[in-house]
C-alpha cells in the first residue's frame, strides 16, 4: 500500500486503476484547457498571512451550508458518470460523505440512480438537475428527489449546450464503455476495475434510462445532451424550475456580478462561483478570481459557494477567507473513488481536512467562521484590470 499523503497521490491511482475514457473525462476541460489550468493555478496567487503566539487550541472546521451541519464547508460536487470511475461510485462517495458529515450533491448524470443513492444513505442529500427542455421529465425528477428526502436542488445554470472536451470524442466516451480496439486493449489492463463491474448491475444512467423520452444513444452523454437540453433557457425559466420543486434551491454556474444578483432575484438559496470546472467556457475567469466581484455585488444577501479548481484544504482556506460560506471538491473526490472506492473518497476528505485545519491553525485562527480577508496576502494582478 503506498503511502498516500495528498490528493495528487489520489490521482495518480486513479489514472492507473480506471480506464482511460473515465479517468480523462474527469480530468479534462475544455478545448485548450485554459480556464481548466487556471482554476488551480489562480489560487497558488494567493498567499497566507503567517501568525504566531495565538492560542491554536481547541479548533473547529463545523460550519453551515444551506442551514445545513457540516464537519467542514467542502461539499462533494455532482459529477456525471462518477459510478463508472468505480463500480456503484455514486453510492459509495455518498457514504463517504455521509460518514465524514459533508453534503454529497449526486448528478443528474449518475449511474446509480437518486433511488439507489437513497437506498443506501441516512442523510439527505442534495441532488443536482440540468436545464431540460422537457417539463414531464423535469417534473419526474423533481418528484423523485422529493421521494427521496433530497433537501436541496442544485441547478446548473451553465451547461444549456455542452462545451468541448477533445478527449472525450477521440476515447469515444459511452457509458458502459462501447467495444472498440483501442478501448478493449485498455480495459484489458484494468483487471479490478472490470471485475467490480461486472459484479453490479448499475452500468446505465441511472436516472435517464427508462425514465427520459427519445433520447436516441442513451449509453452517450453528448448526444442525450445536444436532444434534451434547453437552449432557450432564461431566469424565467429558472423561477420555473424553483416552483415546480418547492424546495430549497442553489443555482451552480454563476460567474458574472450581474448574473449573480439576477439570481438573488429569481430567489436562489445559495450560488456556486463556478466555471464548471473549466468544462464549458474555455477563456472564462476562473472561479477564485470571480470570487471577490461576485461577495462585492451579493455577498450581504445570498449564501455564496466556490467550485473549480479546489484540490486542497489551503484551497478552501483561501475560498472561505474571500468570502465563500462554502465550496466544492469534484476532481478531488473522484480522484479517491477511482483510486480505492469509498474508502478513497475518505481519504481525500481527510487529508483536504487535515490541511485546511493545520493552515488555519499556522495563519493563527482557531475557527473556520472566522477566516477573512486578513488571513490572506493578495497581489494586485490577482484582481486583474480586465476591461
Ligand atoms: C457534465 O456536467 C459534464 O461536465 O460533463
Amino acid at each position: 500500500m503506498p503511502v498516500i499523503t495528498e490528493i495528487e497521490d489520489l490521482r495518480r491511482m486513479h489514472k492507473r486503476r480506471t480506464p482511460k475514457m473515465f479517468y480523462d473525462y474527469a480530468e479534462s476541460g475544455s478545448w485548450t484547457e485554459q480556464t481548466f489550468r487556471e482554476n488551480s493555478s489562480d489560487f497558488d496567487m494567493i498567499r497566507l498571512r503567517q501568525r504566531i503566539a495565538v492560542d491554536m487550541a481547541g479548533r473547529s472546521t463545523k460550519s453551515q451550508m444551506i442551514g445545513e451541519d457540516v464537519a467542514m464547508p467542502v461539499a462533494l460536487a455532482p459529477v456525471g458518470l462518477t459510478g463508472m470511475q468505480c463500480a456503484d461510485g455514486e453510492i459509495k462517495a455518498a457514504r463517504a460523505a455521509e460518514k465524514f458529515g459533508v453534503p454529497f450533491a449526486l448528478s443528474t448524470m449518475s449511474i446509480c440512480s437518486i433511488e439507489d443513492v437513497a437506498d443506501h444513505t441516512t442523510r439527505p442529500f442534495w441532488f443536482q438537475v440540468y436545464t431540460l427542455k422537457d417539463d414531464e421529465f423535469m417534473q419526474r425528477l423533481f418528484d423523485r428527489a422529493r421521494a427521496a428526502n433530497c433537501s436541496a436542488i442544485v441547478i446548473t445554470v451553465d451547461l444549456q449546450i455542452m462545451g468541448q472536451r477533445h478527449k472525450d470524442l477521440k476515447n469515444g466516451l459511452s457509458a458502459p464503455p462501447k467495444f472498440t480496439i483501442a478501448s478493449m486493449a485498455n480495459l484489458a489492463t484494468k483487471i479490478p476495475w472490470g471485475l467490480e463491474m461486472l459484479r453490479t448491475k448499475r452500468r446505465f444512467f441511472g436516472n435517464i434510462v427508462g425514465h427520459a423520452k427519445g433520447v436516441s444513444d442513451p449509453s452517450s452523454l453528448a448526444s442525450w445532451t445536444a436532444e434534451a437540453f434547453d437552449p432557450s433557457l432564461d431566469w424565467e425559466r429558472i423561477k420555473q424550475f424553483r416552483k415546480m420543486w418547492g424546495g430549497k434551491v442553489i443555482l451552480k454556474g454563476i460567474l458574472d456580478a450581474e448574473d449573480a444578483r439576477k439570481a438573488v432575484e429569481v430567489g436562489a438559496d445559495a450560488i456556486v462561483v463556478s466555471n464548471h470546472g473549466g468544462r464549458q467556457l474555455d477563456g472564462a475567469l476562473s472561479s477564485i478570481r470571480i470570487l471577490p466581484e461576485v461577495m462585492d455585488a451579493v455577498g450581504d444577501k445570498v449564501e455564496v459557494h466556490l467550485d473549480s479548481g479546489i484540490r486542497s484544504g489551503q484551497d478552501v482556506l483561501k475560498a472561505l477567507a474571500l468570502g465563500a460560506k462554502g465550496t466544492y471538491i469534484g476532481r478531488a473526490f473522484v480522484n479517491g473513488l477511482g483510486a480505492m472506492g469509498e474508502a478513497g473518497v475518505t481519504k481525500a476528505l481527510e487529508i483536504i481536512h487535515k490541511e485546511l485545519d493545520v493552515t488555519m491553525a499556522l495563519c493563527g485562527e482557531r475557527d473556520v467562521t472566522n477566516l477573512g480577508k486578513h488571513n490572506l496576502l493578495v497581489p494586485k494582478e490577482f484582481y486583474g484590470d480586465w476591461a
